[in-house]
């Protein structure tokens, strides 16, 4: 007996479902795969982070601190995006740093004392750094500074001087 068609019926897929219809094997595939494909993601960015560099960007040590003509005889200026003071003297210029040597707060410059004072503990010192009072262990210290080609100054924070050099302009 031959098997024939009746064209009022749809026509059924032989997997034993109409065409639209999601299996439940279809689903479970499409959650799987979905599953793999973000652990795979995951994997990917671990091994990449991995092998990259892990470098740190700090800003330079080495600063341009402007023309001499900024900077008067006799004076002390604070650059706070440096926290370093530029020092002014009739012998010269030199550079100190702001930072207390005891537990590492910002001094201030206070002009009617004529002195650098820290406001945590109570530190004191003089305009090129030396220590007055307080529980400050060391000097504020000296940084390198120099001239650069076109006239500038400029400040090596890496490099600590002794507190006999200064820079004649
Ligand atoms: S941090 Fe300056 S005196 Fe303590």
């Amino acid at each position: 007996m031959s098997e024939t068609k009746n064209p009022a019926l749809p026509e059924v897929p032989p997997s034993g479902h109409a065409g639209n219809e999601i299996t439940r094997r279809d689903f479970l595939n499409e959650i799987t795969l979905g599953a793999l494909g973000i652990a795979g993601l995951g994997s990917v960015a671990v091994t990449y982070q991995y092998f990259s560099p892990n470098v740190l960007f700090e800003p330079s040590t080495t600063f341009r601190a402007g023309n001499p003509d900024l900077y008067p005889v006799h004076s002390v200026t604070f650059l706070q995006d440096q926290q370093v003071y530029i020092v002014r003297m009739p012998e010269g210029f030199y550079a100190v740093s702001a930072v207390c040597t005891h537990l590492g707060c910002v001094t201030q410059w206070k002009p009617d004392a004529e002195m650098i004072a820290c406001p945590c503990h109570g530190s004191k010192f003089k305009p090129d750094g030396t220590k007055i009072a307080g529980p400050a262990p060391r000097p504020l210290p000296r940084f390198l500074i120099s001239l650069t080609a076109d006239g500038e100054l400029l400040v090596d924070k890496l490099e600590n001087i002794k507190p006999a050099q200064v820079l004649k302009v």
